[in-house]
């Protein structure tokens, strides 16, 4: 029945589902992962560890993770057609581009593609997991015109990533300050992204169909395009030389300031402290701490003029940025974590599914005769 005192545009406060996956805790501001505090996921485990937690339900022991770690490093590298058409593609197309289409063809040569049992679901999630970051850097590379770096089966997510794209190993603590930022990035609840994902999965479609929905949700500038965006501002802003009147002026233009602002938190998002402390440390280590003390100034008068505080694809954005990673592969980064999100929203859809279907307010012509085409 439709009751249209309900509704809200945006579907803001309304409640659209269950989920025993993740709870944002707006009164004490943290982020709940299957009952552990993200944060808590930050300092004492690793990306894999919570990309195994959101596919299983609990965290891994370690004959488990030992498992799940070689599947991954086994399922690093993408069929040969895969490859042929991330050469093919035009060097102007942006990476979340390349990664929507490769993550939908994947589901070309997946041997479990139209098996939609939690253990078939898995599977296929934990073959995206490990292939995301070799299409992204693959992509990136070619478009660049560098041949691409083979997968490295003795590195983690995080520093195969890196490795990948830069063709030598990374550095420690660029490993842990990429691991922080997947860990950040995995799940965040009913974003427009894995709502988009159940969306597609209560038709009862397959998990390559939802996640390649979500990733073009995620896409958009409002949601995960937001860490791309708000690096061009940063870079913008130095170039202005006053960061306080930058954003002064584009307020007065009534402008969005990329990187602020969350439809949940209002007093800032849990997960900034740990991005913040990440991007400290890497500044320490190139030495150059403006990029900090910019994003500081910016956000000082955000708070001071508007009381919206930064979400974490702002300290993502500069901290990524300080580690020499192209800008056009912030967001594809996100993907590969948000996979393991998107995967777990899937796997819950289908055990509980209902077709999702909400009502409309219909705002369009009372019915009418339809004209004879020489009367139009
Ligand atoms: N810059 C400037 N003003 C902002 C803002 C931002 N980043 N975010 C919100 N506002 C303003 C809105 O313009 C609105 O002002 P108004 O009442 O004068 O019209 C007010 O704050 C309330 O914002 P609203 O748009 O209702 O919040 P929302 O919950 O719908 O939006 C976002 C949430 C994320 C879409 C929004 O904050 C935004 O666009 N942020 C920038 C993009 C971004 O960083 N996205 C990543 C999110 S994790």
């Amino acid at each position: 029945m439709t009751d249209p005192t309900t509704y809200r545009p945006g579907l803001e406060g309304v409640v659209a589902g269950e989920s025993a996956i993740s709870r944002i805790d707006v009164e004490r501001n943290r982020l709940i992962i299957r009952g552990y505090d993200l944060v808590d996921l930050t300092t004492t485990a690793s990306f894999e560890e919570v990309a195994y937690l959101l596919l299983n339900g609990e965290l891994p022991n370690r004959a488990q993770l030992d498992a799940f770690l070689d599947t991954l490093r086994n399922e690093r590298s993408l069929p040969e057609p895969l490859m042929e058409y991330l050469r093919q593609a035009p060097d102007t197309v942006h990476p979340m581009s390349l990664l929507r289409t490769a993550v939908s063809a994947l589901s070309f040569w997946d041997p479990d593609a139209g098996d939609n049992s939690p253990e078939a679901n898995v599977a296929k999630a934990t073959r995206l997991l490990a292939k995301a970051p070799t299409i992204l850097t693959t992509g990136y590379r070619l478009s660049q015109g560098q041949e691409p770096v083979p997968p490295h089966a003795d590195l983690s997510a995080a520093g195969n990533l890196l490795y990948m794209l830069r063709g030598e190993e990374p550095a420690q603590h660029e490993q842990e300050a990429i691991n922080v930022s997947l860990i950040l990035y995995a799940e965040h609840g009913y974003n427009a992204s894995a709502f988009a994902a159940r969306v597609v999965t209560s038709t009862l479609s397959d998990l390559h169909s939802a996640v390649t929905a979500g990733i073009g949700a995620l896409s958009g500038p409002l949601h995960g395009g937001a860490n791309e965006q708000a690096m061009q501002m940063l870079l913008e802003v130095e170039q202005h030389g006053d960061a306080e009147g930058w954003v002064l002026e584009a307020l007065a233009l009534k402008k969005k300031i990329m990187g602020f602002g969350h439809r949940e938190y209002k007093a800032g998002d849990s997960r900034v402290p740990s991005m913040k402390a990440v991007a400290e440390e890497i500044a320490k280590a190139v030495d150059d701490h403006h990029w900090v003390d910019l994003a500081a100034r910016v956000e000082e008068t955000m708070i001071r003029e508007k009381g919206i505080h930064p979400n974490v694809d702002f300290p993502c954005s500069y901290t990524y940025y300080m580690m020499g990673i192209p800008i056009p592969l912030y967001t594809p980064i996100f993907v590969s974590s948000r996979i393991a999100g998107w995967s777990a929203h899937v796997i819950e859809q289908l055990a509980g599914n209902r077709l999702i279907r909400p009502a409309h307010i219909y705002t369009g012509q009372e019915p009418r005769p339809v004209p004879a085409i020489d009367e139009r």
